[in-house]
């Protein structure tokens, strides 16, 4: 898209992890792409421990360069992307240094952009030094994940947030929805007359959704061990995508009518009863194992962890919705780390037909199943029965495959890169809203609680397989099984 509005892309966190691995390749991307970053925009890379700009430059080129690009760095646009990059040394501690960063930015013309790459216990002081030297206006605020640690604290910051910005401001990132095949369930869903009028409690027996991971907590022991997947994948990424599976059909792709949609389905997820929560929740951590014939270590002996730590890698949830279109219909959400391989998908099970005039194999239930796959790569399963070839009426199971790369082959975009050009030219319809925030945590809330208080252990699993047995228990119980299809 071609843009001419200038803007200044003011990144808090500038030597972070997060800037480091995706939000300056993601400029770096849109920049090379050209026409998508207006010219005369410019990010400005805050930062406590760098000297100046001439050493910010040898960090981004000695750490970021590595990230971009899979098809190799285009040193041209990296000389002219570098070119873009400013420097203001702030210690987030000193509120005064903010009066630098007002300086640096006076004058220059567009929007301003603060994306605040950092712990979510610096969103409050950073929002309020920002507004003491008045910043806040004509600005947009971009808050990573994870905003808070419950409903309480994740209310506090929006408080806080919200007294400096306006709603329209604020943009939540959950990069999930920044996800290309993310967008195109909404085009499958609402582009076309086929699914739809399937897509209900008449004609779907079930619903899965599973992100898993091959990786385990990386660097990111001490912060992982202190969230767990529920926080740090459910409440977030898997419930957003339950929403876009489950809404009502939009008006429009504006970013309340989205939303609002999304809402509604948040709202209406069955509230999950303190007594229950050992038949419809499974957490489960790892154990040592074997990953692609690489033995790993255990959760517990990971850097940053606690050896005693009782911390979930693992969550598999029955959620149900209560409303007219899937009452009755289990959701069955499920993620982990160090897992048997790492996929991403969405599995509609399409019920059994009512009557089978042609033997007993067309009543299975399962027969017809939708299987959207996120990643690692993004296609469209549809399987069907057919006839086997030759004498008599036997069935078998066939299918049908959209690989989308056969068909786009240019135009990929990674999440940031779209998410990034969302927020520097105004489009909040991929940003989670306040409301939608609220609700999540209130429907993963009393699962915290009760495995905070409950004192029982998660259920061991080793690496490199799909988890828990009790996952599966759980879905046995419903008739049915994930599907672990190979890739
Ligand atoms: C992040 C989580 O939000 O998503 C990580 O904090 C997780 O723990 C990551 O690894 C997964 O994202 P993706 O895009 O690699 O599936």
């Amino acid at each position: 898209m071609q843009t001419d509005s200038s803007f200044t892309f003011v990144l808090f966190g500038g030597t972070g992890d997060l800037s480091m691995r995706k939000i300056l390749p993601a400029l770096y991307e849109a920049h090379r792409a050209g026409g998508m970053l207006a010219d005369s925009g410019k990010i400005v890379a805050v930062a406590r421990h760098v000297a100046d700009r001439a050493a910010y430059i040898d960090w981004v080129n000695e750490h970021v360069k590595p990230h971009v690009s899979k098809n190799g760095v285009d040193e041209t646009a990296w000389a002219s992307f570098l070119d873009r990059i400013e420097f203001v040394k702030i210690d987030l501690g000193n509120p005064e240094d903010f009066t630098l960063l007002r300086d640096a930015l006076s004058g220059r013309p567009g929007i301003r952009v603060f994306y605040l790459a950092t712990g979510p216990s610096l969103f409050v002081p950073i929002c309020r030094a920002l507004a003491s030297v008045g910043l806040n206006e004509n600005s947009r605020i971009v808050l990573e994940k994870p905003l808070g640690y419950d409903l309480k604290s994740s209310n506090a910051i929006n408080d806080a947030v919200g007294e400096i910005f306006a709603e329209e401001q604020i943009y939540r990132i959950d990069h999930y929805l920044g996800k290309e095949p993310v967008q195109n369930l909404l085009a499958l869903r609402f582009g076309n007359v086929l699914f739809e009028p399937l897509w209900r409690r008449e004609w779907v027996e079930s619903i899965q959704i599973t992100i898993a991971e091959e990786l385990g907590v990386e660097a990111r022991g001490d912060f992982y061990d202190n969230t767990g997947a529920l926080r740090d994948m459910v409440q977030n990424h898997l419930l957003q995508l339950l929403s876009i599976v489950a809404m009502e059909p939009p008006h429009s792709m504006d970013s309340d009518s989205v939303r609002d949609e999304k809402l509604r389905v948040l709202r209406a997820l069955k509230p999950i009863d303190p007594r229950d929560i050992g038949k419809v929740a499974v957490r489960g951590q790892y154990h040592a194992g074997v990953i692609r014939g690489s033995a790993v270590p255990a959760y517990a002996t990971e850097p940053g962890v606690k050896p005693d730590s009782t911390t979930e890698t693992f969550v598999a949830v029955k959620v149900e919705i209560e409303n007219w279109r899937w009452a009755g219909v289990p959701f069955f959400l499920r993620t982990g780390k160090r897992l048997a391989d790492r996929v991403a998908e969405i599995v509609v099970n399409f019920r059994a037909v009512p009557h089978s005039a042609l033997g007993a194999s067309a009543l299975r239930g399962g027969a017809n199943r939708l299987v959207i796959r996120l990643q690692p790569n993004e296609t469209i399963r549809l399987y069907c029965l057919a006839k086997q070839p030759g004498e008599g009426m036997n069935l078998a199971s066939v299918h049908l495959d959209l690989a989308f790369d056969r068909f786009f082959r240019e135009g990929q975009m990674e999440a940031y890169q779209r998410l990034l050009l969302d927020v520097i030219n105004g489009r909040l319809a991929l940003f989670v809203r306040r409301d939608e925030q609220e609700a999540a945590w209130r429907w993963v809330e009393p699962i915290l609680n009760e495995w905070a208080t409950a004192n029982k252990p998660p259920k061991p699993y080793a690496a490199g397989t799909w988890g828990p047995a009790a996952a599966s228990a759980m879905l046995a119980q419903h008739g049915t099984c994930w599907l672990e299809e190979e890739n």
